[in-house]
């Protein structure tokens, strides 16, 4: 997650609704627009299947009752707008109660291709499609529960889990990649690169193998987790996830398969 912003959040006025603006529902449109084709091709018939249930406006920010109106009536999610950056214990703490917390920006014209933080581009478009289904609903909220019986020295083992299923997690139909994580959903160049890309790893999945698997947020993934069954996230949801990570943590970290970033 990035430290720092230069984006500021957007606050509810007081009927609860966030007032964009033209410029910013224009954003929300063109992205929208360049990212359904890319989607209809690449991405798993779940998270089709989610975002066909969302029915999200194509022409302006939706806002975030409006989703958690659908969600509700499906796994009893809702999105929560947040500042642009909170801390892992809060993210863990919304989780566990199945909400998700959402960035309320959207970013400006000048990041429109790539922006390193989350903005709700990527939460509604990307996450909210997932959250309908009951599979990522309930390992989310595992996630997050697992998240409540950490150290916060511990927290960042417990990400990778959510990076590598709910943001960057992969699954394959009838011999062909596609993508169901939300990072995936939102990126025009990563969702090509994960399912197509060559020279790219993708490992079946493994609850232990991806805690030990180190990642950086500033580059396409050299190495992705597939899973051949989206069931097995209800078993996974069933681990005891604090004992797997003390498990990982006694394996250790594998080596990174990405440069090591001097600056970060
Ligand atoms: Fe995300």
């Amino acid at each position: 997650m990035a430290k720092t912003s230069a984006y500021t959040a957007k606050i509810p006025g007081p009927d609860g609704r966030i007032a964009y603006t033209e410029e910013e529902n224009g954003v929300w449109r063109d992205l929208y627009a360049r990212q359904e084709p890319g989607i209809r091709e690449m991405a798993a018939p779940d998270y089709l299947a989610g975002f066909d249930k969302l029915a999200l406006p194509a022409d302006r920010v939706p806002q975030c009752a409006e989703v958690s109106e659908i969600l509700g009536r499906h796994t009893g999610w809702k999105v929560e707008p947040v500042p642009a950056l909170i801390g892992f214990g809060r993210f863990y703490n919304m989780l566990a109660e199945r909400t998700f917390p959402a960035a309320s920006f959207i970013r400006s014209r000048k990041d429109f291709d790539y922006i390193k933080e989350p903005d709700i581009f990527h939460e509604i478009f990307g996450h909210t499609p997932m959250l309908t289904d009951p599979r990522f609903a309930d390992f989310s909220q595992a996630i997050g529960r697992a998240g409540q019986k950490l150290n916060a020295k511990d927290y960042s083992w417990l990400i990778r889990l959510y990076w590598f299923t709910i943001e960057f997690g992969l699954t394959k139909i009838d011999g062909v990649y596609k993508s169901l994580g939300s990072g995936l959903a939102s990126s025009p160049t990563e969702l090509p690169h994960s399912v197509h890309g060559e020279g790219v790893e993708r490992r079946p999945f493994n609850v232990i193998d991806i805690l030990r698997t180190p990642y950086r947020i500033d580059i396409h993934q050299p190495l992705y987790y597939v899973l051949e069954n989206v069931d097995d996230l209800f078993a996974a949801a069933e681990r005891d996830l604090v004992a797997d990570i003390r498990r990982a943590q006694e394996l250790g970290l594998f080596t990174p398969l990405y440069p090591i970033d001097e600056s970060a």
